[in-house]
């Protein structure tokens, strides 16, 4: 399979960046291709510019690289922090330049963008891997967890993605070194699991 692999987050020494590593090899590993993008290396520029928001816009061609990769994608892995119960904003630049109408969602018929899309992603899975200083109960009961919502129903559901496995990694900040690597075990599984070896 061809699986789209999104890391946001500026610390190559970071959990998140270590979480990235586990899953691009256990998918290398395992078979598939992997296409990586480290959107703070690449310095994804994240500000959508006006002249992209018309559905037949020309892109530059980096993003047009990115939307070439998401459409042909198989799945999708996203790993980044919670910063405010958001994703960072290179992440969020991200989604609003390359999840763009005719390459992940579409407006047909009679509907001129009031109603309900079609997705268009050709990837039927997805895995968000979330890193977190909150612990659960708080997160739910205070904050709503929007990262849930967002990634599940805002953007893959409306994207056409059916199976969206999310997985937090909490709480970092009083983690040991110890539990930082079962925690990589654990990225490791659900990769895995979820795009199993190439037959
Ligand atoms: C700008 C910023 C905003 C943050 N907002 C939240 C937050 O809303 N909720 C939370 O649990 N942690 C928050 N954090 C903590 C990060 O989630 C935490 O540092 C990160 O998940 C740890 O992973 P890392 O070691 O890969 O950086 C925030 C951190 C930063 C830098």
């Amino acid at each position: 399979m061809r699986i789209l692999l999104i890391l946001a987050h500026p610390d190559p020494n970071s959990l998140n960046h270590a979480i990235a590593a586990a899953a691009r090899r256990t998918l290398e590993e395992n078979g598939h291709e992997v296409l990586f993008h480290d959107l703070h290396a690449e310095r994804f520029d994240s500000l959508l510019p006006a002249g992209e928001i018309p559905r037949r816009a020309t892109l530059p061609d980096d993003v047009a690289r990115h939307c070439e990769e998401a459409a042909l994608a198989d799945g999708l892995v996203i790993v980044h922090p919670n910063w405010w119960g958001m994703p960072p904003a290179v992440l969020a630049g991200w989604v609003d330049r390359v999840m763009r109408p005719g390459t992940a969602y579409e407006f047909v018929g009679e509907d001129g963008g009031e109603g309900v899309p079609v997705g268009l992603l050709k990837a039927d899975r997805a895995i968000v891997f979330n890193t977190s200083n909150t612990e659960a109960n708080r997160e739910d009961t205070v904050f709503g967890d929007p990262l849930e919502r967002i990634w599940k129903d805002c953007v893959f559901g409306l994207c056409g993605i059916q199976h969206v496995t999310r997985h937090v990694f909490r709480i970092v900040c009083t983690s040991t070194p110890e539990e930082r690597r079962a925690w990589l075990d654990d990225a490791a599984r659900i990769v895995a699991e979820t795009f199993p070896p190439e037959a």
